[in-house]
């Protein structure tokens, strides 16, 4: 039996890069099913909703979620986001969010005299809480006295297991985790979030360990990107840094992601890390190869690694022509031009 898939195209370039995902997906022969589900901004002018009221109990019947992107300048963006792309990650307890933030071969980094080999990290985002938490409130609305309170939320739990999957990770690859967090200025949570790690390296001796408040770590990441193998950070800091690590891989329309159910309560998503660019939307202009590189972290996630890693060589490949790509890495092809490549390339 294949799998099932849900896609939300969503909204924006979205609806232009995830056709191009499926697309290579469907060219390896693979029997995944593909039902794609109409939610987003344009659902929400038609109904006041971003999906269904039963959209997340659909969701549930799928083994993968495969997304394009969430938001458009018709709702708040608080609003689209918290009706659909928040409550997805919280429901099926997708609480790492996976983001590697590898500079391909051929593409030129943003920072000066480096080239692949020197940026090659994985970011591991707390995906459930944190600065997410959405507790909090507002009083005495448009008065002078008006207060707003946003409260970041950790708990223990949620920082041990997004802590153990990137000590994980670290074991299999170089060996070396970096935890992110500001536990000077926080003496509450990222002092636990320090306590939690610290306590997990002992069960991974074979890791080594560095706590880098975030500051200091947004330098790192320029300065010496060679240095950093898997990281670990809390949901704002992590969404934070994996836009600059986009930017170091040379764009932010490469940046791929997996919001991963580690123990399978619900569905894995995938999805690319740009949103929805309103600004190019609906010229076939954007870069699909986030979105293409999402669809095979999903393969390997449902477990078709064999088909996964074709598909991110055809993405090196086609980074290391450098002819059939979009206008952000500086070439000239379009949105299925570049699809068209990797299809070929991953034959
Ligand atoms: C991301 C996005 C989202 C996030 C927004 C759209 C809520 O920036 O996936 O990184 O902050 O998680
Ligand atoms: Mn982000």
């Amino acid at each position: 039996m294949g799998h099932r898939i849900a896609v939300i195209a969503g909204d924006g370039v979205g609806k232009e890069v995830v056709p191009e995902g499926i697309k290579v997906i469907r060219s390896l022969g693979l029997p995944l099913d593909f039902e794609e589900l109409p939610w987003g901004c344009e659902h929400h002018a038609r109904t006041g909703r971003m999906m269904p009221e039963d959209g997340l109990a659909t969701l549930a019947r799928y083994d993968a979620i495969y997304l394009g992107a969430i938001g458009w300048p018709t709702v708040p963006d608080h609003v689209s986001l918290w009706e659909c792309l928040l409550p997805i990650r919280k429901t099926f307890e997708q609480y790492v969010n996976l983001r590697p933030v590898r500079l391909p071969p051929g593409i030129r980094s943003p920072l000066a005299g480096r080239g692949s080999a020197d940026i090659d990290m994985l970011f591991v985002r707390e995906n459930t809480e944190g600065e997410y938490s959405g507790t909090g409130g507002r009083v005495h609305v448009g008065t002078e006295a008006e207060l707003a309170v946003e409260v970041p939320v950790f708990t223990r739990r949620a920082v041990e297991r997004c802590a153990r999957y990137a000590f994980e990770r670290a074991r299999e690859r170089r060996g070396r985790l970096v935890s992110v967090t500001k536990s000077n200025a926080s003496r509450f949570a990222y002092v636990l979030w320090d306590e939690v790690v610290a306590a997990l390296a002992r069960d991974f001796p074979e890791v080594q360990v560095e706590r880098v408040h975030v500051d200091a770590m947004a330098a790192r990441m320029v300065l010496r990107p060679d240095t950093i193998d898997v990281v670990v950070g809390s949901n704002l800091f992590a969404d934070i840094l994996t836009d600059l690590g986009a930017a170091i891989q040379g764009s932010l329309g490469l940046a791929a992601s997996a919001n991963l159910s580690v123990e399978g309560r619900g569905p894995s998503m995938f999805e690319p890390v740009h949103g929805s660019a309103p600004d190019i939307a609906g010229q076939g202009r954007a870069n699909p190869i986030g979105a293409v590189w999402s669809a095979a972290l999903m393969l390997r996630h449902l477990g078709h690694p064999a088909e996964a890693d074709p598909i991110e060589r055809a993405i090196d490949a086609v980074c290391r022509d450098g002819r059939p790509l979009t206008g952000d890495l500086g070439g000239t092809a379009s949105t299925s031009e570049v699809g068209d490549a990797i299809v070929a390339a991953a034959r």
